[in-house]
């Protein structure tokens, strides 16, 4: 009997975002400070068997989409060897990747062999000095190259723009503009609580705003439909070869059609980015047990899917410590 995944309120969660490892080679100051975070231990990490084994396990429960994230995917030794082991499991429709653009020429060229296509890029700033502030590495060429080379290589590439109230603002249109040259979607990203101290202020620059201040510097805007379980709301201006999103992902107007399973390094899975893991697939795992009674776990986690994450007004006050390097984004 297959075992299908779908929550209490019938929403059915296909799309798996499965973090390999919580370091990374930058620093944004609103995921990890300087000097980073209290790294995983390499024994506590899901291996790249224990990772394929659970993948095809969701994938068997109806999962058809997966998200490699991390921290930065690419800094995990081995994983070249990982993504094209996920390519071949052939019920897997789209293997995806976030990455912060330090992908080199060769893995690109790779990736493009596994099928693997689609990358969406963290670029918070088109200005060499700003995209040192916000990241703390100088890295701005290093990662516009790799979009371009994407790009040119024929990748379906999206950029994420994390708003933050002091120090982008001036990017955005900039971001927009971008988009008339280039076949880019750039989404702009309402910021969340998610820095690692556990301080947070409400985003001035919600989606609305975001919305009205592109719009007045753009009258022609124009909206795109939005598929299926989008977290962004989408549009372009006419004559541009690219698009622009806002994802209210501190607003969280899409928590209705939320169709995602988060899994991080060390196995927690999470039916909700805000919430609190479900279980531990990686102790369940190693204490042995058999593929039904990870099915079985797995089912009972998807149960208690919350309907939303918390409220909204209690997000600040709440502000979770951990940073998004470790809760895969
Ligand atoms: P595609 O649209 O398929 O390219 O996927 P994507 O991985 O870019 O990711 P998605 O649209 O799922 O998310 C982009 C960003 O939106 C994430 O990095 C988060 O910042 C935010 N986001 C995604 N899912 C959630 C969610 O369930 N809750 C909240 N609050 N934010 C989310
Ligand atoms: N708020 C909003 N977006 C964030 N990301 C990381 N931390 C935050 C945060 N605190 C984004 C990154 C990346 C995606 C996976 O999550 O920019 O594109
Ligand atoms: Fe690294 Fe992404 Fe965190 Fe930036 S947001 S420090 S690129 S994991």
């Amino acid at each position: 009997m297959q075992k299908k995944l779908v929550d209490k309120y019938g929403r059915e969660l296909n799309y798996l975002r499965l973090s390999v490892t919580d370091r990374c080679n930058f620093r944004c100051y609103y995921c990890m400070p300087e000097e980073g975070i209290d790294f995983v231990q390499r024994k506590d990490l899901l291996s790249y068997e224990e990772l394929e084994y659970l993948t095809r396990i969701f994938c068997g429960m109806g999962v058809d989409k997966i998200r490699i994230t991390g921290g930065e995917p690419f800094v995990r030794k081995g994983i070249m060897h990982f993504l094209d082991q996920l390519s071949k499991i052939d019920t897997l429709q789209q293997i995806t990747v976030t990455s912060n653009g330090t992908i080199t020429a060769e893995q690109i060229d790779d990736l493009k062999k596994m099928g693997i296509t689609k990358i969406n890029v963290s670029l918070d700033s088109l200005d060499r000095q700003r995209f040192f502030e916000m990241t703390r590495r100088d890295k701005f060429d290093e990662v516009f190259t790799c979009i371009l080379n994407l790009l040119d290589k024929g990748f379906t590439v999206k950029l994420n723009c994390v708003v933050a109230d002091d120090k982008n603002v001036a990017d955005i249109i900039p971001f927009v503009a971008l988009t008339e040259k280039y076949p880019l979607a750039v989404r702009f990203l309402e910021e969340m609580p998610f820095n690692g101290t556990g301080k947070f202020e409400t985003p001035k620059w919600n989606h609305l705003a975001l919305y009205d201040y592109i719009a007045k510097h753009f009258p022609t805007i124009q909206k795109l439909r939005d598929e299926k379980n989008s977290t962004s709301t989408n549009y372009k201006i006419p004559g541009y070869s690219g698009s622009f999103g806002i994802i209210p992902s501190f607003s969280r107007t899409f928590c209705g059609s939320c169709n995602r399973i988060r899994l991080s390094a060390t196995g927690e899975m999470r039916t909700c980015l805000y919430g609190p893991p479900s279980t531990n697939l990686r102790d369940v795992l190693r204490q042995g047990a058999t593929e039904t009674e990870l099915m079985d776990e797995i089912l009972r986690a998807v149960a208690r899917k919350e309907k939303d994450g918390f409220e909204a007004e209690a997000l600040s006050a709440k502000a979770p410590k951990k940073s998004m390097s470790y809760l895969g984004g």
